[in-house]
């Protein structure tokens, strides 16, 4: 997408915490996007050198807690299983935009949400207790949300469904994702966000092509809408193994 921002978006900076394939995907989003980045990991800024230096002057390597003080909204992108690493303080008043799945091949077992009493994002909402938190861009390939960005209005402009407690948070992150190339579909509260998690309709594969997920496609908002009510709720302990 080109780098002008879309009307009612302003230049964010955008806190990242995990900079893998999500966090790096959307780091660049943003950066393209003419926002300023500040992107950690588990293991320290340094190691973030040759991707801060790919990401261009817009972009610099920081602890968690940093770029979570830094954000104007943060973005977590780390395995569930590390959710209560998540450092809450710094997050407390912020638009917290949360990527997870379970996986529990990878996260362990979690009771909460093997007997669906609690969501994904309820779970990190309760962690970063003072942040307006919001589920986001999990129900997508990373592969895909490099390809899929498209200027408003774009016919192939792909939506992705948004969860959360708080409308003005969800305002904020609607705006985000136009600004990134995205349109969003409120999905409901976060206790709805099931809805998008793996195994679900709306999981990964509307956006591939025959089922190929390296070949990106976009959904738009009404087959997205239409994905989130055929939902059903199943045993997570036969979900598919994780992409990356
Ligand atoms: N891969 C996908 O296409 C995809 C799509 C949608 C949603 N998701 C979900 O999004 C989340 C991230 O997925 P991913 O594929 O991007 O993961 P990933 O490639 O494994 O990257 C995880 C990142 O999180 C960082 N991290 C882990 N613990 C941390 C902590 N306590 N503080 C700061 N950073 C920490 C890691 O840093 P170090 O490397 O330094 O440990 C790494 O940069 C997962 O919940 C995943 O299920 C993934």
């Amino acid at each position: 997408m080109s780098t002008t921002e879309t009307p009612g978006s302003s230049s964010l900076t955008v806190g990242i915490i995990g900079a893998g394939n999500i966090g790096s995907t959307l780091a660049k989003l943003a950066v393209d996007a003419g926002h300023r980045v500040v992107i950690a990991n588990s293991r320290g800024p340094e190691t973030l050198a040759d991707l801060v230096a790919q990401l261009g002057e817009g972009a610099r390597a920081a602890t968690a807690a940093e770029a979570a003080q830094a954000g104007d909204l943060v973005v977590v992108t780390v395995p569930l299983k590390n959710y209560r690493e998540l450092p809450a303080e710094q997050l407390a008043g912020k638009v917290v935009l949360d990527t997870n799945n379970y996986y529990p091949d990878r996260d362990g077992r979690i009771a909460e949400l093997d007997d669906h009493s609690a969501t994904t994002s309820e779970l990190v909402a309760r962690h970063l207790a003072g942040a307006s938190v919001v589920k986001v861009f999990n129900n997508i390939f990373f592969v895909a949300l490099a390809a899929l960005s498209a200027p408003a209005g774009d016919p192939a402009r792909a939506a992705l469904p948004i969860f959360g407690d708080d409308d003005d948070a969800k305002a904020t992150a609607t705006r985000f994702l136009d600004s990134i190339g995205y349109d969003a579909v409120d999905g409901g509260p976060l206790a709805r966000s099931w809805r998008s998690e793996n195994g679900r309709p709306v999981y990964v594969m509307p956006y591939a092509t025959n089922g190929d997920v390296s070949t990106p496609a976009p959904a738009d908002a009404a087959t997205v809408r239409s994905l989130l009510e055929a939902a059903e709720l199943h045993d997570p302990a036969q979900q598919p193994k994780p992409l990356s």
